[in-house]
């Protein structure tokens, strides 16, 4: 984080301005604020800032989501962190906790894809990232975007090859702290460590607002995707993708209703788990799927249970190491949401957003660009 973003940001508690607390001083490298702490300008809390990356909780929820190091910073620059309380927790908070945890091992553990991957044309490229977030690549360049639920920063790493001027990343997790080793040096970041549903960023400041992958495995999907507007001028451009409610039976009949059981098993072991499925389905997308696809004519190949997808995962899956890591994926989400048509319409026209474009992708997700009035 630099001084000069600062003002894109506000209090959690009372929207008000934040300014960087100077005693003690905080740790600068060259321009980035390293370590530090911001303090509102009204009712004076204060949020660390670890590694560069503002942490940005309500207090009370702190001691849930503070990593050790982000709390030995919070302690040094005056932070109040209160004991953990499970009581005052409600289960979709709790809920919404386990899924930064999970997305942490995720990311962290399973899944620590890197620049090599990031560069090459699986499911990590850039070709990926364009197919679910169709934007224009001049719309990107010298544009100020927001990336929300950031993840370990694959959509920041495109949007910066296509000339952001800044990417600012809202992600939940501690997985934010792989972001900025995936990016050229000098590359313009602004790292919030926050839930979408409590943004702190101010209004107005960003060109493009975008949630990849994940609106639907927020505990409230209606003020994030209301957050994602926010954050944007008149005219900018919000993109999301979402699983689909359509189409999306394998979710909806099956996994879903296996997830009671699923989730009694410990993360590490449904993780490896997901090899079994994994090694049946792509075993199917290697032998079944990808000959049938090229033997048989278009419109007989398409009537194949979910082809499209499958056509796709075997281009952009192709290891079993992927396959398997996509089921871990659907299969550990604590929230899991699926968005039929009218509501991602609905979404649209409750926040001010007119729809540009909006297609069922691949059969089982929703992408939705529109444009902020
Ligand atoms: C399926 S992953 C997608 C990550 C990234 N968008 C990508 O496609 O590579 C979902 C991400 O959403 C994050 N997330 C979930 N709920 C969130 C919330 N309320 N606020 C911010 N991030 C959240 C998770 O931590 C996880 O990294």
């Amino acid at each position: 984080m630099k001084q000069e973003h600062i003002p894109l940001l506000c209090c959690l508690e009372c929207r008000a301005p934040l300014a960087l607390v100077r005693e003690p001083a905080p740790v600068m490298a060259g321009p980035e604020i390293e370590y530090g702490a911001l303090e509102c300008q009204a009712c004076r809390t204060r949020y660390p800032i670890v590694q560069g990356v503002g942490v940005f909780f309500p207090t009370s929820l702190l001691p849930d989501y503070l990593t050790p190091r982000e709390r030995q910073t919070a302690l040094t620059y005056g932070v109040e962190v209160p004991p953990s309380q499970d009581e005052g927790v409600d289960d979709l908070e709790k809920r919404q906790i386990a899924t930064a945890r999970n997305w942490s091992y995720q990311w962290n553990v399973a899944e620590r894809y890197g620049r090599d991957d990031l560069d090459g044309d699986l499911w990590f490229g850039e070709e990926a990232f364009f197919l679910f977030i169709p934007l224009p690549k001049e719309r990107i360049r010298d544009r100020v975007a927001v990336v929300w639920c950031g993840g370990r920063g694959r959509e920041t790493y495109h949007l910066h090859k296509c000339g952001s001027r800044l990417v600012v990343v809202v992600e939940i997790g501690d997985e934010i702290y792989a972001i900025r080793d995936q990016l050229d040096p000098g590359a313009e970041v602004l790292l919030l460590r926050a839930d979408m549903t409590k943004s702190p960023l101010r209004e107005g400041v960003a060109d493009i607002s975008i949630c990849d992958h994940a609106l639907q495995h927020v505990s409230d999907h209606q003020k994030g995707y209301a957050n994602l507007v926010a954050a944007l001028r008149p005219g900018g451009l919000a993109a999301v993708n979402v699983y689909s409610h359509e189409n999306n039976w394998v979710m909806t009949g099956v996994v879903e209703p296996l997830k009671p059981l699923l989730h009694r098993l410990p993360l590490r072991a449904l993780h490896y788990l997901s090899y079994v499925p994994g090694a049946v389905l792509y075993a199917l997308l290697r032998w079944f799927y990808a000959p049938l696809n090229r033997l048989l004519p278009p419109s007989q190949a398409a009537r194949l249970p979910l082809n499209s997808n499958m056509v796709y995962w075997a281009e952009k899956k192709k290891t079993l190491r992927l396959v398997s890591n996509t089921i871990f994926d659907l299969v550990h989400a604590p929230i899991s949401y699926h968005f039929r048509q009218q509501e991602m319409e609905a979404l649209a026209r409750a926040n001010g957003v007119r729809v540009a474009y909006l297609k069922n992708i691949n059969q089982t997700t929703w992408t939705l660009v529109g444009i902020k009035q």
